[in-house]
């Protein structure tokens, strides 16, 4: 009897399967697969470093808390002796899925995008040939690059390369929206049915769309209404010179969106409510009653998904040859 109704039960599912997904917007995200993965813990190692910032306090994981859904959740970043960060920190979770990094796009991948904060004077604060040095100073990682690159030089190259493909780990599979989409009619609420269904009659997926829903393409913040803020970020008008660029970003995801706020690129809005509203306001030209508001919020939560269990990386220690760090003026 059991028996039988569990097969009747996989039959069910594989054929919702087959229906279901073949005409969504939205696609399901599929958990990492994992090739190389001594390169895999060197990058989680470099990602937790905070040896590779000037103040030897600052790693990617501070702007980018793995236990925080990937950002560090405050409107601008905190940066080197404490700087104001100039945009909000997007989350690492799913970038690979993104078409391109950053929020006007101007790293093609993760690997280039991942040499950027270090000598950034704002972020990390450090040089490229001190972070080298710095790595290359401790025998613990030197094993590690030359069991994995085949020889001990360590270089922005191989550093950039091994925190690249650790971060395309960072997947966040088996949401309750993904369950839903694979067949699982129950795996999300009747409210949350009803807000995938207004996410999509009212165009949001227009924009946000595929595995990440988002990061699909740019698109102007305030395509029918402006949008007020006091961030002077410009968009992809900074990458690509043109003034119909101006304000232009890059689509960013929806995925773990509750655990990813403040909100849009100058994060001045603290609440999903705030967020869909303004969204429906400024992109679509569209009011929400509280109801749809409500189950758009519903939905957006179910696309939580479950986050990379990390064990914490211990780091080699430092020794007579490793720059000391310089973490006051
Ligand atoms: C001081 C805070 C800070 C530190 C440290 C930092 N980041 Fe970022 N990160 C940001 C901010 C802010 C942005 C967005 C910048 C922009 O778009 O102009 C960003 C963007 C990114 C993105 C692009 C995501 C997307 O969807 O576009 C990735 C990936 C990323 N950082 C990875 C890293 C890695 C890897 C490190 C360490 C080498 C690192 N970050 C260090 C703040 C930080
Ligand atoms: C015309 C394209 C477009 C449409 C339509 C659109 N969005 Fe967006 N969305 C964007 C862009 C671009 C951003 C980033 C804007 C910024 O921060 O400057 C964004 C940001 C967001 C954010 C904040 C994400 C974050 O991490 O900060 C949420 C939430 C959101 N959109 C939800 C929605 C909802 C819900 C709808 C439908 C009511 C919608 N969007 C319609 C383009 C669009």
């Amino acid at each position: 009897m059991f028996k039988l109704t569990s097969v009747a039960f996989i039959i069910a599912s594989i054929c919702s399967i087959s229906t279901a997904q073949a005409s969504e917007p939205i696609e399901v995200i599929k958990p990492a697969v994992i090739t190389e993965p001594e390169k895999v813990e060197l990058g989680k190692m470099l990602f937790f470093e905070p040896r590779l910032s000037m103040s030897g306090f600052i790693s990617c994981n501070s702007c980018h808390n793995l236990s925080l859904g990937g950002v560090d959740a405050l409107p601008t970043s905190i940066g080197h002796e404490w700087q104001e960060g100039p945009i909000n920190s997007p989350t690492v979770l799913n970038a690979d899925y993104m078409l391109a990094q950053f929020w006007d796009g101007r790293a093609a991948n993760l690997k280039e995008q991942a040499a950027g904060p270090i000598d950034n004077p704002k972020e990390m604060g450090y040089t490229h040939e001190l972070a080298v040095g710095t790595i290359a100073s401790m025998p613990g990682y030197v094993e590690r690059f030359k069991a994995i690159y085949g020889s001990e030089e360590v270089n922005i190259d191989r550093i950039t390369d091994a925190i690249a493909v650790f971060e395309k780990t960072l997947v966040t599979p088996n949401s309750p929206f993904d369950k839903y989409l694979e067949g699982d009619k129950k795996a999300i609420t009747a409210d949350a049915q009803a807000g995938y269904q207004l996410f999509k009659d009212k165009g949001c997926v227009a924009c946000h769309n595929g595995p990440a829903v988002g990061g699909t393409m740019y698109m102007k913040m305030g395509l029918v209404k402006p949008f007020h803020t006091d961030n002077p970020a410009v968009g992809r008008k900074g990458v690509t010179g043109k003034e119909a660029d101006k304000f232009v970003f890059k689509v960013p995801t929806l995925r773990n969106i509750e655990l990813t706020y403040p909100y849009f690129h100058d994060g001045s809005v603290w609440t999903l409510e705030e967020a869909v509203n303004t969204m429906a306001d400024i992109q679509l030209g569209q009011e929400m009653s509280e109801k749809e508001t409500k189950q758009m919020v519903d939905f957006l939560k179910s696309l939580t998904g479950e986050q990379p269990q990390i064990m914490l990386p211990i780091l080699p220690p430092s020794n007579e040859n490793t720059p000391r760090p310089v973490p006051f003026k």
